[in-house]
């Protein structure tokens, strides 16, 4: 899709984004050249001009983050009412990225891989102070490893929903990739989807679920072997084998069966033997599929290491990299304090529709020892952060001048 940049989607006015009510609630607006061609019109409209129309997860974080960036913008307005609308879009922008990385790596990750694992391959740091790993001489760009391996998490996508009505009683399952291309399904019912995402997803155990493995686009192709396609593809880019990937991030030299059990069971193996005539042809995502869980995390070692890899480069080559103090418009301390306070239940409580309870740890399941908490017991972004001392002058000023006046 052509980058149309943000002139499309932005009101300019107090920094804000573009956006629709339907029944009471705010969505990205709809549009003539939007696709959702599940939709089943008149009742069902809903369909981003401008966004992504894919999947239920997708979907939902679009409309969270752009209603995410209104929020902010409110919120400076109320610090710095002399802001004007290129300072507000702006600095909204800023912090809803922060905010997304802060969520992505600090939670996400440090959840699926293990802070110390994060820690010791320097992708975060220990503290919540400033770091600066930027250098200019390092381009920024993807791996076509990371752009492969990360399609191993449709093992890990559940694909039938939990529903659950406000008090967050369970009512029934939906097969989550009826919502795909079905926006206007999705806006109509987004208290009940807002709420599965608390449900568990796909624990990793080599498996991958019926709907992914056989419906992958519904309403588009008739049928779609997703897992098919992610093992195929590293032989479209010619990828090398599995155990070239171990040597280069373990160190390991592996040219027996045997060698790979400090991988993969001995089971697992074995199902490989069955298939590839000689250990050194393993796919790469074949490979990946049936190897152990790193330890204090819950995905593969070798993936986590590709993964790793790639947001090495990414902050290193990122100026405008949030934990930067000496990028372009940096976070005061004070200011990134707050940000490293944000957490994906502070999002959902934030703008999600009908949400009054979240998971205390929003990537967990809920349980005993991480349970439903109201969303006041939820940590607070203090937008007084970002108040502008420019904008107090002139406000007491005009105080001044009314006070003399009466
Ligand atoms: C119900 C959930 C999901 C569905 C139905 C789905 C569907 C698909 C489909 C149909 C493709 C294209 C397949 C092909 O061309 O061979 C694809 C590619 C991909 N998916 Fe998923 N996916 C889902 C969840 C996820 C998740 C959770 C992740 C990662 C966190 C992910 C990452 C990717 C990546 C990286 C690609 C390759 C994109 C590219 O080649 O540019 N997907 N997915």
């Amino acid at each position: 899709m052509h980058n149309k940049g943000d002139k499309v989607i932005r009101t300019f006015e107090n920094g804000k984004l573009a956006v629709e009510e339907e029944d009471g609630k705010w969505f990205p607006p709809n549009g003539p050249t939007a696709f959702c061609p599940n939709n089943q019109r008149p009742e069902e409209t809903r369909c981003f001009e401008n966004y992504s129309n894919t999947l239920l997860p997708v979907t939902l974080y679009i409309i969270w983050f752009v209603r995410h960036h209104n929020y902010i913008c409110d919120k400076l307005k109320e610090v710095n009412p002399c802001w004007d609308d290129d300072r507000l879009f702006y600095t909204a922008r800023d912090i809803n990225n922060a905010m997304s990385n802060q969520i992505y790596f600090r939670e996400w990750y440090e959840t699926l891989i293990g802070r110390q694992n994060l820690i010791k391959a320097g992708v975060i740091t220990k503290d919540n102070g400033f770091r600066d790993l930027y250098d200019e001489n390092h381009d920024p760009e993807m791996t076509t490893e990371y752009n492969h391996a990360i399609r191993w998490f449709h093992l890990m996508q559940e694909s039938t929903v939990k529903m659950y009505d406000k008090k967050g009683n369970y009512l029934h399952d939906y097969p989550l990739l009826n919502t795909t291309f079905k926006m206007g399904f999705i806006a109509k019912n987004m208290e009940s989807f807002t709420k599965s995402t608390w449900s568990p997803c796909h624990d990793f155990d080599s498996t991958v679920s019926f709907d992914v493995a056989n419906r992958g686009l519904p309403g588009v192709q008739e049928a779609l072997d997703i897992p098919a396609g992610d093992l195929n593809k590293a032989r479209h880019f010619g990828l090398r084998s599995y155990t070239d990937y171990v040597e280069h991030f373990e160190g390991s030299k592996i040219t027996e069966w045997e060698e790979l059990e400090q991988f993969v069971t001995k089971a697992n193996i074995e199902k490989l033997a069955h298939i590839f005539e000689d250990v050194r042809d393993v796919d790469l995502m074949a490979g990946l599929w049936v190897s152990k869980s790193i330890k204090g995390g819950y995905i593969p070692e070798l993936l986590a290491d590709i993964l790793i890899d790639q947001w090495y480069r990414s902050v290193k080559s990122d100026r405008h990299w949030y934990e930067r103090d000496n990028r372009p418009h940096a976070f005061t301390k004070r200011q990134l304090e707050q940000i490293r306070k944000v957490s994906v239940s502070l999002l959902i409580c934030t703008v999600g529709d009908g949400v009054d309870e979240v998971p205390k740890k929003g990537f967990l399941r809920v349980s005993k020892k991480n349970p439903l908490v109201p969303c006041s017991k939820i940590q607070k972004i203090d937008f007084r952060a970002w108040a502008d001392d420019k904008c107090q002058a002139k406000s007491n000023k005009r105080n001044g001048w009314r006070n003399k006046k009466n």
